[in-house]
């Protein structure tokens, strides 16, 4: 039986955040019904297509803004993958959360369905910064939130933190993560502010309303960050994603293995037989194409043994573990070593790359420019 993990993108937000392009509409109650009978079919629908050899031990429930949902229809959502497809005894079950859509009723109820893990979406701790980059909640209700989860019996907790926000000071960065560490929490996602085209912010620069901090600034956030969750044992594992020894998230950590996951909802991405696809980003079509038995999902990618091994090496190396030589070998019976002996002799010179036994992996300088050392093995 292959592992593999479920995605399912819950595509509403109470309101839009001025920097984020993931996909959602506004929320209200008529869509989430259709949305939650469109999200049944799609989960039937791979009844055949997983022909009984897979099992399920990881599902992410993101977004979007699951937490806005109403809990009896995640509760059906549950109940329907337990019925097509296998669940491992001890999954992973993950729910991002925005602070301002949290109650104690609602996380006693998403415990009851088995989600046992909460990833919440902090941003930052400075009340002016929340408001100008469109957040819905304040401070106070942002610690409240982690606070509650813990309060209701979570023990596997993320917060969301994002630095490079225009107007944003390393002090700024090293309170949010100092209160965030205090309340105890085990996982922290360390995001860059990128802006991205289309989104309300990204207009705003371009029209010199609003200035990103220079590049020099934006690393010292992640440094100072990166030390200070470290000082507290809150461990890098990979790029933007830091954790007390044994809480790294187990569904994220398969995207960086290039382990098979299947993606439910508007927009969300698959990757399964070596083909990577995706659903079409509309939730009203969507909809109506599910209920009509019809999924369009768009195929990507459909890799072969170099692409994998190009597409595994760019994903170990995100990891601070690196990449393992001999799994690589297991995997593409290929030498990894001995084949881009050429490339790591340059990277390993110029203190891009460092190899520890059979481990290759990023120096904190090959961490800096990492799209670069990546470019190399292309
Ligand atoms: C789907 S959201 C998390 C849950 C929930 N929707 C919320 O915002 O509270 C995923 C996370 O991606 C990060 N993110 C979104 N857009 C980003 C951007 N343009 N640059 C960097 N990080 C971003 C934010 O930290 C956000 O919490
Ligand atoms: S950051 Fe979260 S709450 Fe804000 S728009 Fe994106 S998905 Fe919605």
């Amino acid at each position: 039986m292959k592992k593999i993990g479920i995605y399912i993108h819950i595509p509403f937000c109470r309101q839009k955040c001025g920097y984020c392009d993931f996909y959602s509409t506004r929320w209200n109650d008529y869509d989430e019904k259709k949305f939650t009978e469109a999200v049944i079919s799609e989960i039937k629908s791979y009844n055949d297509k997983l022909n009984g050899n897979c099992i399920a031990d990881t599902i992410y429930f993101g977004g979007g803004t699951p937490s806005i949902v109403n809990p009896e229809n995640l509760s059906r959502i549950m109940e329907n993958l337990h019925q097509t497809i296998e669940i491992d005894d001890y999954p992973e079950i993950s729910m991002e959360a925005n602070p301002n859509t949290l109650t104690v009723e609602k996380l006693k109820a998403y415990r009851e369905i088995g989600i046992n893990r909460i990833s919440v979406g902090i941003q930052s701790l400075n009340d002016k910064i929340l408001k100008k980059i469109g957040r819905i909640h304040n401070s106070n209700e942002a610690i409240d939130s982690i606070n509650m989860c813990k309060q209701t019996g979570f023990k596997n907790i993320n917060a969301d933190v994002m630095f490079n926000i225009p107007g944003q000071s390393i002090k700024d960065v090293e309170s949010t993560l100092s209160k965030i560490i205090r309340t105890g929490i085990r996982h922290i996602s360390f995001y860059s502010l990128k802006l991205e085209n289309g989104t309300p912010m990204y207009d705003l620069e371009k029209n010199g309303k609003i200035t990103m901090p220079d590049e020099n600034l934006e690393r010292e956030m992640y440094y100072e960050g990166r030390s200070l969750m470290e000082k507290n044992n809150i461990f890098q594992y990979e790029i933007s994603n830091f954790a007390e020894s044994g809480f790294e998230c187990r569904h994220n950590l398969k995207y960086w293995n290039q382990e098979e996951y299947i993606g439910i909802g508007p927009s969300a991405h698959s990757f399964l037989n070596s083909i990577r696809y995706s659903n079409s980003q509309n939730l009203y079509l969507y909809c109506e194409n599910s209920f009509k038995g019809i999924f369009e999902r768009i195929i990507e990618e459909e890799l072969d043994k170099d692409d994998l091994m190009i597409e595994y090496i760019m994903l170990q190396l995100r990891l601070t573990e690196g990449l393992n030589a001999e799994d690589f070998k297991k995997k593409f019976s290929t030498d990894f070593k001995e084949t881009y002996k050429m490339q790591i002799n340059y990277l390993v010179k110029n203190d891009l790359l460092e190899i520890n036994d059979n481990f290759v992996r990023l120096t904190k300088k090959g961490m800096d420019i990492s799209n670069y050392v990546i470019e190399e093995f292309m």
